[in-house]
């Protein structure tokens, strides 16, 4: 990677992928972009170049990646789970149309093309403990289901066209900077939040509900890791498992309240959430990720929740 194009960069991941990315290979070398500026993270929009892309518009893409001579595009652009789920012509309009202009753009101006899966594109009939790098994938929402076919779609730019494509199954992210866009593992951010705003919290799944999860350095590193491998050692290019932790909501409690004794959470189940939840994995293996590239996060559930109540407390305190 020299000149990166991120799309969706004012989301969750892309407002920190961007500050990481700009220290690392140059201010000037990582242009941002998105749908508006409007609610932007100002250091995002300050500290280097940011363009208005909507990558269902195929042709601001490629004015971006043409204008500032890209080599890579990390495509970020996306509707998530519990937003598809109410708003499933969007999720297919962005997740999928709008993937399929970026990787014309790639095939076009010879760029790499990174897109993040998801613990979304499995479903109800995979198996949902230590869940293969390959097996079943039947998922039941509107955005597991271009999570499947994305996948597929950058195999087939791959295979077809030789663009480099590549990318993770992401599990659920935990971060303090950007709030998440409207997804089913959204409850484990807001849970920190309600912990130092209200010193309690409702949560929405029920306790026995295991999904996977990751704090956002690991998954900048996932990312970073894997746009740099060797693409020799890659068989499975664009939708390797990667995980952190696996938990459930009281797991998480009794780790928060590891640092706020006097935490409390009761439970008001979201049925629609929930049924999302049950249908995801409860802990992926991710060994294809260690053996391939080199997939080691740092974060567990512990060490996690002390960075996460520090920096926020810091950040809810201006
Ligand atoms: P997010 O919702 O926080 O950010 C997505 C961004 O895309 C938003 O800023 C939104 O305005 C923008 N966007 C929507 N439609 C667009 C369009 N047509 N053109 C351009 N931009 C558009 O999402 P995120 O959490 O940063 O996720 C990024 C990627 O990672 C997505 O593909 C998502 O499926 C995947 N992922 C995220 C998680 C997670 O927990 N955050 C987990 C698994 C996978
Ligand atoms: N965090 C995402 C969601 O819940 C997982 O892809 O939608």
């Amino acid at each position: 990677m020299k000149k990166v194009l991120i799309t969706g960069a004012l989301g969750q991941i892309g407002s920190e992928l961007t500050m990481r990315l700009r220290k690392e290979y140059g201010e000037n070398n990582v242009i941002a972009s998105g749908l508006s500026k409007d609610n932007g993270s100002e250091e995002v929009l300050q500290s280097g170049p940011f363009e208005i892309v909507d990558i269902t518009k195929e042709h601001q893409i490629a004015d971006a990646v043409k204008k500032h001579n890209v080599d890579t595009i990390i495509n970020l652009a996306a509707i998530l789970s519990a937003v598809g789920e109410a708003k499933p012509g969007l999720a297919w309009n962005v997740n999928m149309n709008g993937l399929y202009n970026v990787l014309e753009v790639a095939r076009e101006l010879n760029s790499a093309v990174f897109t993040p899966s998801s613990i979304a594109a499995f479903g109800p009939s995979t198996p949902a403990k230590d869940t293969p790098q390959d097996t079943i994938q039947r998922p039941t929402t509107m955005y597991g289901v271009t999570k499947v076919a994305g996948e597929l779609l950058c195999d087939y730019y791959f295979e077809k066209y030789g663009v480099d494509t590549r990318g993770v199954r992401f599990p659920g992210l935990i971060s303090y900077k950007t709030l998440p866009g409207g997804g089913t593992t959204d409850y484990a951010v807001e849970i920190y939040y309600k912990a130092i705003q209200e010193g309690k919290f409702t949560c929405p799944l029920d306790k026995s509900t295991y999904m996977d999860m990751m704090y956002m350095p690991d998954a900048l590193d996932a990312i970073i890791n894997l746009a740099e491998a060797d693409p020799s050692k890659l068989k499975h290019r664009n939708a390797f498992n990667v995980t952190a932790m696996s938990f459930n909501p009281e797991d998480i409690f009794a780790s928060i309240k590891k640092f706020m004794p006097e935490f409390n959470m009761n439970y008001d189940i979201n049925p629609t959430l929930q049924k999302i939840a049950n249908s995801w994995p409860d802990s992926l293996d991710d060994s294809a990720a260690r053996e391939e590239w080199g997939w080691n996060p740092k974060y567990d559930l512990d060490s996690m929740s002390k960075d996460m109540l520090e920096k926020l407390k810091i950040k809810l305190s201006k």
